[in-house]
């Protein structure tokens, strides 16, 4: 068993590199499976296909046939990736997948694994085609393209291209370099295309994933909000049968929805305990203790702002900080547990992209330890329940709005677990300087949101370089701190970009900061993308 962690805010990683799903997870219902050849888009198609109103999920390419068989998708899609077909070690097409006949629809490098075991011609074109570029169709398009535009335009990707299809197959649309850029064999179900119908450059790609999977392969269940919340439900009153259930909440939107779906299975058996450490934003505490007694759902909250802060007395160095949080964390939380009796699971909000990542590499560097702070101790021996498994973060989101969680749950910007403890850098961490950056991040967050601008954000905050500097302020020598403003857009937080916000947004900010905040006479903009800057500054 891995250390699961409690602190769950929205960015934990919580399954050990190459676990495999449990048993549990394969679905009685209908699926699709996306079989994975390391494409950078591989996530988006199984995302698409769901937005589509089809469960889909994300297998490698190295899945045995065996497997796949056992779980009996409606049908099968082969991702593009990264490999040229004829480089030495590129991922081959498993070819007793056609033994299974189940419809199959290959995508770029998909296709061309598809099209060259069948016997297609697969070549290195003269040029290789990156974004935007024209299709036409031929043959009308066939089943899979007919009655689109003839004349379109798709998102390619490639340098091989297929020249010739397999005999029995119909090729059905070319583009400047790829001679032949879509092509079906309906009789067995097999279909390639070698644009991206994932992305949102290919104006008609959800109507072909539509086409396919539903024309195509049948698929009829749709898979919504309402139909996760009723099967994940039943899943963890089976799971949990007549048990008691504990769950930490962050304050964050995993945590929260993974409570009320197992308050709606088990009512009055789940015990959710919110450790506060006095580390959250400005009425945070407030609104989880307010938003949880509205809907009911018995809540111990937990005031540990002195015990964290004593502990962190003296210290700032930013690993010891993120551990000293770290192991409070679980001793306040092991404190509750004790208190009540016979709880034998614990729920947590891990969700789809923490599973596929954790498959992912694990020779990544540790840059900061956050993943790893807050592991549950051996001896608190709890079977996990974790409904937020199979989900995408926005469609966490859509659950959450689903439940009734307020607006402001549902779309909050990720928040790191040690909080803002995390934010007063290079200096100890006092009660006072937490006052100081939680007033500037609030006034910071009023005026994003009233901006418009909260939603396009990953994440904005306010950070306390713990230095002062001169100033003037009604006359008198000021000599105070800075705060820096920190805004990023990112799809994922591996990578971030530093966000334009507009000059008059920052002037607003900045004024009402320095007149509002005493203890401030300067505010600094962080201009760093990451990398080579991290998000936080610790
Ligand atoms: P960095 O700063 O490494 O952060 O670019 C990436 C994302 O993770 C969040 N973060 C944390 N989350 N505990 C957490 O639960 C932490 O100690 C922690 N440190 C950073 C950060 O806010 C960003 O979304």
């Amino acid at each position: 068993m891995t250390d699961p962690v409690l602190a769950r805010s929205d960015d934990d990683l919580i399954v050990e590199p190459g676990e495999e799903l449990p048993a549990d997870d394969v679905r009685a219902v209908e699926e699709v499976l996306v079989l994975d050849f390391g494409g950078q888009y591989s996530q988006l198609i199984a995302r698409r296909i769901r937005e589509c109103g089809v469960f889909a999920e994300l297998l490698p390419s190295t899945t045995p046939v065996e497997k796949i068989r056992e779980r009996k998708p409606k049908a099968l899609v082969l991702s593009g990736g990264p490999a040229s077909v004829y480089e030495p070690g590129a991922p081959p097409f498993p070819t007793q997948l056609l033994d299974l006949d189940i419809p199959m629809l290959g995508i770029c490098y998909g296709m061309q694994a598809m099209m060259l075991a069948l016997g297609g011609r697969v070549e290195s074109a003269e040029s290789g085609e990156f974004g935007r570029t024209e299709l036409t169709l031929t043959e009308g398009g066939g089943r899979l393209l007919g009655e689109l535009p003839e004349e379109q335009t798709c998102w390619m990707s490639h340098r091989d291209a297929v020249f010739e299809a397999p005999d029995g197959f119909t090729p059905l649309a070319s583009s400047p370099s790829s001679p032949v850029a879509a092509a079906e064999m309906p009789d067995r179900g097999l279909y390639g295309i070698q644009f991206h119908p994932e992305v949102v450059h290919t104006p008609y790609g959800t109507e072909i994933l539509t086409r396919f999977l539903r024309d195509v392969a049948g698929c009829v269940e749709q898979w919504s909000p309402q139909s996760v919340i009723a099967e994940q439900v039943e899943k963890i009153q089976a799971q949990v049968g007549e048990g008691r259930v504990i769950c930490g909440l962050s304050g964050g939107v995993d945590s929260s929805v993974a409570a009320m779906l197992v308050h709606k299975a088990v009512g009055d058996r789940l015990t959710c305990v919110f450790v506060d450490h006095g580390l959250m934003r400005l009425n945070e505490a407030e609104q989880v203790v307010e938003t949880f007694s509205q809907f009911e759902i018995p809540l111990v909250h937990v005031e540990a702002e002195e015990r964290f802060l004593a502990k962190l007395a003296g210290k700032d160095d930013p690993e010891e900080k993120r551990k000293i949080i770290g192991t409070e964390f679980i001793r306040v939380f092991e404190d509750e547990a004790a208190k009540l009796d016979d709880v034998s699971f614990l729920v947590q909000g891990t969700l789809y992209s923490d599973v596929i990542e954790s498959g992912g590499s694990d020779h990544a560097a540790t840059i900061k330890s956050h993943h790893n702070v807050g592991g549950l101790p051996e001896e608190m021996e709890m079977e996990l329940v974790e409904p937020l498994r199979m989900l995408f973060k926005d469609e966490v989101r859509a659950v959450a709005a689903e439940l009734g969680l307020p607006e402001r749950f549902v779309w909050r910007q990720p928040f790191p677990g040690p909080g803002l403890a995390i934010r007063v850098v290079g200096g100890e961490v006092t009660r006072e300087r937490l006052e100081i950056v939680r007033e500037a991040d609030a006034i910071l967050q009023e005026e994003i949101r009233a901006a418009g601008l909260y939603r396009e954000l990953w994440q904005s905050f306010c950070v306390l370089p713990v230095v002062r500097s001169v100033g003037v302020q009604g006359d008198e020598r000021s000599y105070a701190h800075p705060i820096v403003i920190r805004a990023v857009t990112s799809d994922d937080a591996m990578t971030a970009d530093w966000a334009r916000l507009p000059y008059d947004l920052l002037e607003r900010v900045s004024n009402r900061i320095i007149n509002e905040v005493r203890g401030v006479n300067r505010v600094t903009l962080d201009l760093t993308s990451k990398p080579p800057g991290t998000i936080e500054w610790e």
